[in-house]
């Protein structure tokens, strides 16, 4: 299944996403890396593996809607199938998530429901939570909200900070993320409606 990836930032999920698409067995190839942020690093880690990128600069459009088109009219040529929201910190429109809906994932650094919004990690902590995580889910309309297609958990450790949770979490998500993306290419994950159950359940 041909792929596009959305980032914002960094970047780490979507090497993630490279390093696994970039095996022979994968079922999803990433065809196009799109930033709305031109400084990104995440588009050089696309440039060395060779992937097309794209900036589309949020900044420069008068209106999400305007901004949204032009993503959209990338992903068409590209023969996209799939999108990949990786660090991407543009919320998208319900006009967007219904031409994409089911055809497009996020990775958020909770274990939702819990924590949605920003600062997972201090508002983990704040509540005293022993365990924290990420979660793969398919994107709505609401943010931060969908079927969730997989979650990974870490403990939450006695001298945890902001940053070490955040480090332990992110490993998490780079194992989380691929594998959400190829058992969802291979077919082996079926969406019905809000509900996501594998195709053969193992008897
Ligand atoms: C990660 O915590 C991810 O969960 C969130 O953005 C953070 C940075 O991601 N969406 P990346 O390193 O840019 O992939």
């Amino acid at each position: 299944r041909a792929v596009a990836v959305l980032i914002s930032g960094g970047g780490s999920n979507l090497q993630a996403l490279i390093e696994s698409c970039a095996l022979p067995d994968s079922a999803a190839r990433i065809v196009l890396v799109i930033s709305n942020r031109p400084d990104a690093y995440g588009l050089v880690r696309a440039r060395e593996a060779g992937i097309p990128t794209a900036v589309v600069d949020h900044r420069k459009f008068i209106d999400r809607f305007d901004f949204e088109s032009n993503i959209d009219a990338l992903l068409r040529q590209a023969g996209v199938e799939l999108v990949c929201l990786a660090g991407f910190m543009r919320v998208l429109t319900p006009h967007f998530v219904d031409a994409w809906r089911d055809r497009t994932l996020n990775i958020h650094p909770s274990l939702l429901p819990a924590f949605p919004g920003l600062h997972t990690h201090a508002r983990a902590l704040d509540a005293g939570v022993r365990l924290a995580g990420c979660t793969v889910h398919l994107v709505r309309s609401e943010v931060d909200i969908g079927p969730i297609l997989m979650q990974a958990a870490v403990p939450v450790l006695e001298d945890d900070d902001d940053a070490s949770l955040a480090a332990r979490v992110l490993e998490v998500e780079h194992q989380a993320y691929p594998r959400a993306l190829q058992l969802l290419a291979r077919g082996d994950l079926v969406i019905e409606g809000e509900q996501v159950r594998p195709a053969d359940p193992i008897v």
